[in-house]
């Protein structure tokens, strides 16, 4: 297991390229499996999740290799068997579920893993599921899904749920008759994943609204894509400019996607614009807490709280972070203060009260957000930071500290 060893206190300056989008990626490799055609996906991050996703495609019948800068994948034989060793390590197997029993009305899929942020259920893509005519059967932590043929429905689901609204999009497309999605997600990569559908001949309207309609096709062909730029990566970048006082320019940043943070860093105290080079994240200033909410998008992510609070610690007053999405994704707190941070959490929310300095210390990454917000909590400390387990953050974060180096952090990946 390797770890970060972190010399703190550098101001970050320079231009940080940001990478496709891992939320993206995910369902649009795994919506191959409902195409008839070979398609070539460009922009795909190297990170472990998608070498994982791949490596489970290939179980599941899809041929993969990289070429001119993408990733081409071919559909053989489809095998509806997702293994748990695989499924165990990521959480987003389960957008397997939806395009195998739309394509071969069959699905095995091991419960999913992944980060350890809350319960984490399942039931509202299998609700859909059964409304479209699968029926489903629980055995040994597999879930066992049949159906004929897919059919259209009416759904509501009872909150905007990301992977499910991503499930039951991928399932609609090649189902018969017209699907109509209530209180649907809508995340700028669910967006990404339609756009891609659309790409290869599906019919979907309403996509980043929260009514989506989908008529079902009876084949689907390949198509070439290039997958949208990571928001949560860019929203790091620009905490790391802030929580080290730096100046920092993103190219290929997704501003238009971050509406929700760009506005809490802007009460916050940082510059952040657009200029010919890319998106300008000037932290040079004062900084001072605020009071933060995650809330599905538009909303500010979930997946920018812990990076945020991170930003917080070493601001001036006091601020309030609420987490309204996961009911356990306070973890990085115990962390944070074990390097000086002053936090105390009540429920849900978390009071965080600014310090002068963080202060080096080991600590224990637990999550894929809750890592990258040591690493920032590293970068602004005094001294040396160790950052255990950063498995987390290869999941997440294409070569993070190769980014944070070259524009004058001091991070060592050590193997222990
Ligand atoms: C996705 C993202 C993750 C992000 C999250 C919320 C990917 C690969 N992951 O996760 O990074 O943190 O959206 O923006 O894109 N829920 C249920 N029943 C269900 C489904 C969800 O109760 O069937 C609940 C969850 O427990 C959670 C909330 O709904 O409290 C939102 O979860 P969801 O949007 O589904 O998150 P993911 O798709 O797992």
């Amino acid at each position: 297991m390797d770890k970060f060893v972190i010399e703190g206190g550098r101001p970050l300056a320079g231009k940080i390229k940001i990478s496709g989008s891992k939320n993206a990626a995910l369902p649009i490799l795994f919506a191959s499996i409902l195409l008839d055609g070979p398609i070539q996906l460009n922009n795909i991050p190297e990170l472990c999740d998608i070498k994982t996703t791949l490596h489970l495609l290939d179980i599941l019948g899809i041929k993969y290799n990289y070429e001119n800068s993408g990733v081409i994948l071919t559909v053989g034989t489809l095998n509806p068997e997702a293994p748990y060793e695989l499924v165990r390590t990521m959480r987003a197997s389960v957008l397997c579920l939806g395009p195998l029993l739309a394509r071969i009305g069959r699905a095995n899929v091991a419960l999913p893993g992944g980060c350890a942020i809350g319960a984490r259920p399942v039931d509202q893509h299998l609700k859909a599921l059964e409304a479209m005519g699968a029926s489903f059967d629980l055995e040994d932590g597999n879930i066992i899904g049949k159906c004929d043929k897919l059919h259209g429905a009416h759904i509501h689901f009872d909150m905007p749920t990301v992977g499910g609204t991503e499930n039951i999009i991928m399932a609609a497309v090649l189902a018969d008759g017209e699907t109509i999605l209530e209180n649907a997600a809508r995340e700028p990569e669910i967006v990404d994943l339609a756009n891609f559908l659309v790409s290869c001949g599906a019919k979907i309207e309403g996509h980043g609204e929260s009514v989506i309609r989908i008529q079902g096709v009876t084949a689907l062909r390949g198509s070439r894509y290039s997958v949208m730029a990571d928001r949560i990566e860019a929203g790091t970048f620009m905490v790391a400019a802030g929580i080290t006082g730096g100046k920092l320019v993103l190219e290929n940043c997704p501003l238009e996607k971050l509406g929700a943070v760009v506005a809490k860093l802007k009460a916050m105290g940082l510059k952040i614009g657009k200029t010919d080079e890319g998106t300008e994240v000037d932290a040079t200033g004062n900084l001072s807490c605020v009071n933060v909410k995650t809330e599905p998008y538009p909303g500010f992510p979930t997946d920018m709280q812990a990076q945020i609070m991170a930003l917080m610690c070493i601001a001036d007053g006091e601020g309030e972070v609420e987490e309204s999405i996961f009911e356990n994704r306070f973890m990085h707190v115990q962390e944070l203060i074990r390097m000086g941070a002053q936090i105390r959490i009540a429920g849900k929310k978390a009071n965080v009260k600014g310090v002068r300095k963080l202060e080096g210390a080991p600590v224990m990454a637990s999550d894929l957000r809750a890592s990258a917000s040591l690493v920032l909590a590293g970068l602004a400390a005094r001294g040396e930071s160790e950052v255990l387990r950063i498995y987390h953050l290869d999941r997440g974060y294409e070569h993070i500290e190769n980014k944070l180096n070259a524009v004058g952090a001091c991070i060592k990946r050590v193997k222990q």
